[in-house]
């Protein structure tokens, strides 16, 4: 079972019939051996040209329905293991009706790397990703050389990976991997996305919290070559 730095515990999956079809569980995911799975498979019948872009560890999904809610043309999915944060962000989506807004409980890095088809992501959020300080839990960390590989593959040409943390162990995990992986992305500077408040760098749930703390930000943008 998964575990988070968050203080809150998976638990057990959440009931999801109330939730569907905003919230969908891992057990509702087709068996991978049988094939990966596109954007279709959240929003069945969708226009195939409109972006598909994926948050990963969305918590409460603040920056889910912010973002979404000025982007009616892109489909958004957040992935989330922590059971109380997925079904509180697939509420939020729920309550609003957003059908371009879905939410996974799953674990992120297993879902993109067992079910995500090739070339079919726009946009890769990942933001104020758990640390995990200890040097013997860095293994659980999202971004690692293998991570970074499979977002490369799910992105389509020129899809980006968005990173934002407050972290400087992580930060400097991320500036350490990052030109091991040139050859995959290209680096730009983070710019910020419509939705961010006066001042944020995204406006998730965390920067808010940590900007009351006064904590600096890091942000970069990796950019799919090829
Ligand atoms: C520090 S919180 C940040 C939440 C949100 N992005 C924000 O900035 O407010 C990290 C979140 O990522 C989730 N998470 C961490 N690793 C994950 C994974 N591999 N798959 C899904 N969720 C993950 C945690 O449960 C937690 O909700």
């Amino acid at each position: 079972m998964p575990r988070t730095e968050t203080g809150v515990q998976p638990g057990e999956p959440p009931e999801p019939k109330d939730l569907r079809p905003w919230g969908v569980v891992a057990a509702d995911l087709p068996d991978p051996s049988t094939g990966r799975i596109g954007p279709d498979f959240f929003f069945p019948g969708r226009d195939t040209s409109r972006p598909f872009e994926l948050e990963i560890g969305s918590g409460k999904g603040t920056f889910l329905v912010q973002e979404a809610a000025t982007r009616a043309g892109s489909d958004f999915l957040g992935v989330e293991y922590a059971g109380e944060f997925f079904r509180h962000a697939a509420d939020r989506v729920r309550r609003r009706g957003m059908a371009h807004v879905r939410l996974l409980y799953a674990d992120a890095v297993e879902f993109v790397r067992h079910w995500v088809a090739d070339g079919c992501v726009s946009v890769v959020h990942l933001y104020f990703s758990d640390p995990w300080p200890k040097k013997r839990h860095h293994k659980r960390r999202v971004v690692q050389l293998d991570t970074l590989a499979e977002f490369h593959r799910v992105l389509r040409p020129a899809g980006e990976l968005r990173l934002v943390t407050d972290h400087p162990d992580l930060w400097a995990w991320y500036e350490e991997r990052v030109p091991q992986v040139a050859h995959l992305f290209e680096r730009r500077p983070f710019e910020r996305p419509a939705s961010a408040g006066e001042g944020e760098v995204v406006g998730t749930n965390f920067e808010r919290k940590y900007r009351r703390e006064g904590r600096p930000f890091h942000a970069m943008t990796l950019v799919r070559r090829g």
